[in-house]
């Protein structure tokens, strides 16, 4: 069984490549990579092809995290594929559910609904700040990352 987790921003250069980074880096971790599939997407066509922030790579990159990925956007196929689809927003959210097609069997939520701990439930687009607004979302992402493993970890049994 393959566990199929996608991350989805506005953008899909900032907050949803740095969650899926940090995740992937959890499951592997946690050598569980055989199992879990981490992808990310923006709800928009704005930067499709694009590499990730200097922001976003760089705070992986202080972190010791790799990200290589390319910015794409949604489509109808990744409501079949993906098994959890986890917005960094509440706009996100209303999009990706405007977006699913009924029979869609995907778990649609928002990312920091499974961070403990954090008050707030929306993870802030740091695309008009500097740099240390980049590392405030790295270690909101990083809550959520970790609380969205456990989660699935219990739901699935791995
Ligand atoms: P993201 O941030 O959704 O976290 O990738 C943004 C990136 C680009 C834009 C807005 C937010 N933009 O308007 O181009």
């Amino acid at each position: 069984m393959t566990v199929r987790v996608l991350f989805v921003c506005l953008g899909n250069i900032c907050r949803s490549p740095m969650a899926e980074a940090v995740f992937r880096h959890l499951v592997e971790q946690a050598g569980l990579s055989d199992q879990i599939l981490v992808d990310s997407a923006g709800t928009s066509d704005y930067h499709i092809g694009e590499r990730a922030h200097p922001g976003t790579r760089a705070v992986l990159r202080d972190n010791g995290i790799e990200y290589e990925g390319r910015a794409r956007q949604i489509t109808p196929a990744d409501f079949e594929q993906f098994d959890y689809i986890l917005a960094m927003d509440n706009e996100n959210l209303a999009d990706l559910r405007r977006m699913a097609p009924p029979e869609t069997r995907a778990v649609i939520r928002r990312f920091l609904d499974f961070a403990d701990g954090v008050s707030i439930r929306e993870v802030p687009d740091p695309y008009y700040y500097g740099q240390p607004e980049f590392e405030y979302v790295y270690r909101l992402v990083r809550r959520g990352a970790e609380g969205l493993l456990a989660h699935i970890r219990a739901e699935k049994g791995l």
